[in-house]
């Protein structure tokens, strides 16, 4: 595995919340595999604007988004860390998957995606079902852009911390990226 580089996309709308500390107890697997932590909080998006046509007006990325851009090519393996809200991703990982369509027109990019594997980490508050749309989606996405399909690792908490008493999910959490 120590040719992977592996990009955590933390989507929650809070620092170091369940979704992050399950994502981080997983991680610990990974051992001298490269790993780069983006929260998105900290690298904001702009609302995102459907730029894909005309299709010879290429998209031209700056800022932050140049940076995720950047930070999704250079990555093998992508793990989505977003918290499960109203039953789907919570908005800032919403956006970010937004401007993925804006970067299908950035030459490369979907040959360079079709290399990569997508994971998911999501934490909740109830039920394991409440994230299953939310499951669907990111494996639908995975399909669109021929990423493979790591799978999804469900924990369950609300306060902080919670899903630390999550013994389950802590368990799946130690081998989830052996598959
Ligand atoms: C805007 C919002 C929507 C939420 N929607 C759901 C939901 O649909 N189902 C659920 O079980 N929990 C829901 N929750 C609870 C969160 O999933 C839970 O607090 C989770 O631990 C947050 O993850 P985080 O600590 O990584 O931020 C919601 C919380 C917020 C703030």
């Amino acid at each position: 595995m120590t040719d992977r580089r592996f990009l955590f996309v933390l989507g929650s709308a809070r620092r170091d919340g369940n979704t992050e500390q399950l994502a981080r107890i997983a991680a610990e697997q990974l051992g001298d595999v490269e790993q780069r932590w983006l929260w998105l909080g900290d690298v904001p998006l702009e609302e995102y604007r459907d730029v894909r046509w005309p299709v010879s007006e290429r998209p031209d990325p700056k800022g932050n988004e140049k940076l995720l851009l950047d930070a999704t090519l250079e990555a093998t393996d992508i793990v989505i860390a977003s918290p499960t809200y109203w039953y789907s991703v919570s908005s800032s990982t919403k956006r970010y998957l937004d401007h993925w369509s804006n970067w299908e027109r950035v030459p490369g990019f979907l040959d360079t995606m079709a290399g990569k594997k997508l994971w998911v980490v999501t934490a909740l508050a109830e039920e394991h079902h409440q994230a299953d749309a939310l499951l669907d989606a990111l494996r639908r996405a995975a399909d669109w852009t021929k990423m493979s399909w790591g799978g999804g690792l469900v924990g369950i908490g609300n306060r902080p911390g919670d899903v630390l008493s999550d013994t389950t999910a802590l368990t799946r959490a130690k081998t989830f990226f052996a598959a």
